[in-house]
């Protein structure tokens, strides 16, 4: 059965191209599609404002020694290109996207989320490893009003994590609306080296979104229905900023790149091609830096990148097409054809001098597939995984706690996915078959699926387990998650059988 469909799926969309480009004087749909698919804003882009550096988030320690943030999520308004119109929005402390956590290794953390919002919505810890009624999913819902405030223990490397909703069947408009932040880990091992670590300064977030605007200056989601790969906007926002410049005084700087827009894939490098380092992926630092001119970024994942500048240049992050791997149609229509340009740093005419970045970073620490307990396949296709939509009421499997799987992920259905889980990281075995490239050689809690080609992974489950309340794994482009390509697993003692979820609410009034 879901093999037998993506051919079909492939004809379809061969088909519509061809009306696509046919009808395109004449109808809209066709002249949609036809622009749609040829975004480019290199050469482009005023760089005219600064770029917006979220705050660091202020935290307190409590009596109990926890180190307590607060975060409100409600509604905002902003002028996001300086033309009188306000778009509305939401935020976390502000009117768009939230203030940096940042915490260490062995911190007891304690967030305070209050959800002033006119609707119910959730907090998701992307990334962290941590017990699953703290997980932030849809079974820990925040009513309007109320407080959530979970805890727990820091215990995982250095890593750049975020944090957004995770509302069944509303985590694309959430996000969309500018619900997310950065969630900063640090440890002693990142902190032993010598790499740029100056927030704001030499060490910049830089959340990258695309957001499609109406005539009156609002969020529109028009989606490309020929993809069906969810919202592609025309204009980008990097930490909510549209046009954004960044003044360099050192010779590196460091970029926590993370692709928070709800669908789009960027392949990030320099305007002149140059190299930069690669040091960490989504779970933290790689083994080893990666000398890169490009890296690939599906929604969800994460990359820090060290650029080297010289005295008084100009030269812009960009986004060149990604390379889909998913075929010429779906790539046109699912923004593989696309450019932006992202951010410009502009570098002083005097820079700090700055140390060379280390070639080894952290020992590697491979888990041993061999001794997989379980080898799972997990088949994205259609509107679900192995042929079942998301269901809040049923947990799909059970992981034994001190045990590592092997877990076989494969796209089945010609179009753009990825995978994402939640609770550990994980380390890529192979994609298709063969190792993986040197940017996927560290932790990952997310990766690109490339249609048919098979991402192999290992996983290892500790430190927390609970029967009844389930974490997530899903398609993190984020209309296909809501659509029920996700899917729910319990970490469970040995011997111990999977509970039921819970009902209800998480938080007080
Ligand atoms: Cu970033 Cu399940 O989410
Ligand atoms: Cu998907």
């Amino acid at each position: 059965m879901a093999t037998r469909r993506r051919p079909l799926v492939r004809l379809l969309l061969s088909v519509l191209a061809v009306v696509g480009v046919l009808c395109c004087g004449g109808v809209a749909a066709g002249a949609w599609a036809f622009t749609r698919s040829g975004t480019d804003t290199v050469g482009e882009v005023d760089f005219v404002r600064p770029l917006a550096v979220p705050p660091l988030a202020p935290s307190r320690i409590d009596g109990q020694g926890r180190r307590v943030f607060d975060l409100l999520a409600r509604d905002g308004r902003r002028d996001f290109r300086g033309d009188g119109r306000m778009t509305r929005t939401a935020g976390f402390d502000g009117d768009y996207l939230g203030p940096t956590l940042r915490a260490k290794r062995g911190e007891q953390v304690a967030v305070n989320v209050v959800n002033r919002l006119g609707e119910e919505t959730s907090v998701h810890w992307h990334g962290m490893h941590l017990p699953a009624r703290m997980d932030g999913g849809p079974h820990q819902m925040v009513r309007p009003g109320a407080t959530w405030s979970p805890t727990w223990t820091v215990n995982q490397p250095a890593a750049t994590l975020w944090y957004h909703p995770h509302v069944h069947g509303k985590t694309e408009e959430h996000v969309y609306r500018g619900l997310a932040g950065m969630f900063i880990l640090d440890d002693d091992r990142e902190a032993a080296l010598p790499l740029p670590r100056d927030y704001g300064v030499d060490d910049v977030p830089v959340i990258v979104q695309d957001r499609a605007f109406s005539r009156s200056g609002q969020f529109t989601k028009t989606r490309n229905s020929i993809s069906s790969i969810g919202v592609l906007g025309d204009t980008l926002l990097v930490n909510g900023t549209v046009g954004p410049y960044l003044d360099v005084r050192t010779e590196r700087v460091r970029l926590r790149l993370l692709n928070a827009s709800t669908a789009r894939i960027y392949e990030f490098g320099l305007s002149d091609g140059r190299p930069f380092d690669m040091i960490a992926s989504d779970g933290g630092l790689l083994p080893r830096t990666a000398r890169l001119n490009q890296v690939r970024l599906s929604p969800g994942e994460r990359a820090e990148i060290v650029v080297t500048v010289r005295p008084g240049e100009r030269v812009t992050l960009r986004s060149t097409g990604p390379d889909l791997e998913a075929g010429a149609l779906a790539d046109r229509f699912a923004g593989g054809r696309d450019r932006f340009d992202v951010l410009q740093l502009r570098a002083a005419g005097a820079l700090a001098p700055a140390p060379e970045v280390p070639a080894e970073l952290v020992p590697s620490d491979r888990l041993a597939p061999a001794t997989a307990a379980v080898t799972r396949r997990l088949e994205f296709q259609g509107r679900g995984v192995n042929g079942r939509s998301m269901r809040m009421d049923r947990i799909d499997f059970a992981a034994t706690r001190d045990t590592t799987e092997v877990w076989e992920v494969e796209n089945t259905d010609g179009t753009p996915h990825n995978f994402h889980v939640h609770d550990v990281q994980f380390q890529v075995l192979s994609v298709d078959g063969a190792a993986p490239p040197p940017e996927l050689g560290g932790w990952k809690d997310t990766v690109y699926l490339a249609p048919d080609r098979p991402v192999r992974i290992a996983l290892r489950f500790t430190d927390h387990s609970d029967p009844n309340v389930p974490y997530m794994y899903h398609c993190h482009l984020l209309w296909h998650e809501d659509n029920g390509m996700m899917g729910q697993f319990v970490v469970v003692e040995p011997g111990q059988a999977p509970g039921r979820p819970p009902t209800g609410h998480a938080g007080h009034d």
